[in-house]
């Protein structure tokens, strides 16, 4: 039986290869180059396995290039870069990083949030530039988060990690989930539909996954409902949010600052973003701590070899390729 062959869609640390390199033949990509879909179809056709991230695309016309892949194992949670109904018509099971990501990510939900609501970057923009010429009563003021209500939207693991570090803050949290969460787990949030949330919180966070019924979940008039001295973090995925309408909202003061780690069109942001003070933007990195990503990677090394060593994977996101193989 030959080795199997895994390939490693982006620049991991060398530990790991060099782990990977025990078990399986490893084609890497340690120049992390970025390739296209026809490249990337090209390095994985004789595949038995792929530790993929959320920037590459799994659809038919790649598993239908790959016929001997059996697993594509998301080193990251979101897995909305991947077509579970297209892995489970080729036969190949599809695995993400839950739960060892969920301290991080909320960790950097509140960089954000605390950064755009007390103005960190802007302020750091100021004093580099020599603007700073002393002391004045109402310099660079920003806006309160103690004793204020947090907008969670979207209360899964991360969400209810974000509202547990809200009790610190003296918050309340009010949330939206699409099905309300037992009361031990609400652990006094208070459930609201989307469209009160937005119009009561005083600050949102967006932690939803990304998918047809999130595109957009946050346009004009959803902006528009928002308390004009709110802030908006988004750590969720672009396309949740508009970034047209945010951008328009944002210059137009209509809303007092955004903190955001995702956006449409991902590398290439929308360039307005780059001239509004009140936006504080990170490059997708809410999971990137060494910890965290060094776990993501082992739990999805894992992932790939429960598949491949014919173990049912602990983080399978479509049973019924499990089931369908056991029949
Ligand atoms: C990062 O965006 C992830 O989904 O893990």
């Amino acid at each position: 039986m030959r080795t199997a062959r895994i390939y490693v869609s982006r620049r991991i640390f060398p530990e790991l290869v060099a782990e990977l390199q025990k078990s399986y033949e490893v084609v890497d990509n340690q120049a992390d180059l970025s390739l296209t879909a026809a490249e990337l179809a090209a390095r994985l056709h004789d595949a038995d396995g792929a530790l993929l991230t959320a920037g590459e695309r799994v659809d038919d016309a790649l598993l239908a290039a790959c016929p001997r892949l059996r697993v594509v194992s998301n080193i990251a949670v979101g897995y909305n870069n991947i077509d579970l109904a297209a892995c489970t018509l080729h036969g190949v099971a599809a695995t993400n990083t839950p739960d060892v990501l969920i301290e991080a990510t909320a960790d950097h939900a509140w960089a954000l949030l605390l950064a755009a609501a007390r103005r960190v970057t802007e302020s750091d923009r100021y004093l580099r530039s020599g603007q700073w010429k002393g002391w004045e009563f109402d310099m660079l003021m920003g806006a309160e988060l103690h004793g204020t209500t947090l907008g969670i939207v979207g209360m899964g693991r991360i969400g209810r990690a974000i509202a547990r570090r809200a009790k610190g803050f003296g918050m309340r949290v009010v949330y939206h989930n699409r099905t309300r969460l037992p009361s031990v787990q609400e652990d006094g949030a208070i459930w609201m539909s989307t469209e009160e949330v937005l119009r009561s919180a005083d600050h949102v966070i967006l932690v939803v996954p990304y998918s047809q019924a999130t595109h957009h979940l946050i346009g004009a008039a959803q902006l528009a409902s928002m308390k004009p001295t709110a802030v908006l973090v988004n750590i969720a995925r672009g396309g949740v949010v508009d970034d047209n309408a945010l951008i328009e909202a944002l210059q137009g003061e209509r809303l007092a600052a955004a903190g955001l780690d995702v956006f449409e069109n991902e590398p290439k942001l929308d360039p307005r973003f780059l001239a509004l003070d009140n936006a504080v933007l990170t490059p997708h990195i809410a999971s990137s701590t060494r910890a965290t990503r060094n776990a993501m990677a082992q739990l999805a090394i894992r992932n790939l070899a429960d598949v491949l060593g014919g173990r049912r994977p602990a983080a399978l996101l479509n049973p019924e390729v499990w089931d369908s193989r056991r029949r």
